[in-house]
């Protein structure tokens, strides 16, 4: 049996459609979360393992393209940190390739009656008290994946564009908390963030939180702020393998961008000027996760 009590910090981060900054809001909200001195752990779920690019760890002699995760999951074995202190308070266990064959595996145990979506439920569970808080990032569109991670988490976060489509999504992922919920294992959605809207596209906003009022009812409110849209600090953070708020001291730390000039042997490094206010969006969005899981668990407990 599954100790869900130990599962009560774990943050799963999904919705139902890719390219909606899923990967770069895990990273940046448990890179926050670790810096701010809360114990973290960082689970990529994700056959693409897109997170290494932007934690930078992508060279690591320990990356091991999600095997430690797959072999546990499917192995029934208990799960470890594979990479630890990827940053002060901020461990990994990676993802990649070997999770692609996870799906399948468990479809044949399903059909011969003996798939459970809580193998990493179960494997997490004995290792997850050690931390505050456990992110995991989940790709868009493998339901096995997606449900083995809902059925390990207590909570949900969901980002998502403004487009009808990344609203849609929601839906989808709507549909699999209610598989994934059980009597035993309590999953509420934290709520939405929406992504690529500045926090005063006052229009925008709330032409988003109808649709999604609409959708969702008001089980998952629409956060207060929301992620700016910015192509040139996602593509630099992304080449440096460094988080937003990790670009952004280099960016109040840097001379002027003219001095260069004074030596033309030297390269002049652009760095954008816009990563100090998206670093200012993900404290912010991160603030409000924890102080929601903060009242909610509180919620809980008056209630009980
Ligand atoms: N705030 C942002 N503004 C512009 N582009 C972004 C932003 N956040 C992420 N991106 C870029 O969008 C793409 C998808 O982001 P990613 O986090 O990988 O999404 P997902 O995990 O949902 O597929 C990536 O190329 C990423 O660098
Ligand atoms: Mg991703």
């Amino acid at each position: 049996m599954t100790d869900y009590t130990r599962l009560a910090r774990v943050v799963c981060v999904a919705t139902g459609k890719g390219g909606v900054s899923k990967t770069s809001l895990t990273a940046n909200a448990a890179g926050l979360a670790a810096a701010a001195g809360h114990r973290t752990l960082l689970i990529d779920l994700d056959p693409q393992g897109d997170l290494s690019d932007d934690l930078g760890y992508f060279n690591h002699p320990g990356l091991d393209d999600g095997r430690h995760l797959a072999n546990a999951m499917l192995g029934g074995g208990p799960l470890q940190a594979v990479l630890t202190d990827v940053r002060p308070n901020l461990d990994v266990i990676p993802g990649g390739e070997h999770l692609s064959d996870v799906g399948g595996a468990l479809l044949a145990r399903q059909a011969r009656g003996r798939a459970t979506f809580d193998l990493l439920a179960e494997c997490l569970a004995p290792l997850a008290g050690e931390y505050d808080l456990v992110f995991i990032d989940t790709p868009p569109t493998d339901d096995t994946l997606q449900l083995l991670a809902l059925s390990a988490s207590r909570w949900l976060l969901i980002p998502t564009k403004a487009d009808t489509s990344s609203i849609r999504a929601i839906q989808r992922i709507a549909a699999r908390v209610a598989e994934a919920r059980s009597e035993a294992h309590a999953l509420d959605i934290l709520g939405v963030v929406l992504i690529g809207v500045p926090t005063a596209a006052t229009r925008v906003r709330a032409s988003a939180a109808d649709d999604i009022t609409r959708l969702l009812g008001d089980v998952a409110p629409l956060f207060d702020h929301g992620i700016r849209d910015s192509a040139a600090v996602a593509r630099e953070t992304r080449n440096q393998g460094i988080l937003v708020h990790e670009l952004a001291e280099k960016v109040e730390g840097a001379e002027p961008f003219w001095k260069s000039l004074r030596d033309p042997s030297v390269a002049p490094q652009r760095l954008p000027g816009s990563a100090p206010a998206l670093a200012d969006d993900y404290v912010r969005v991160t603030e409000q996760l924890l102080l929601r899981i903060d009242e909610l668990e509180h919620d809980t407990i008056g209630v009980a």
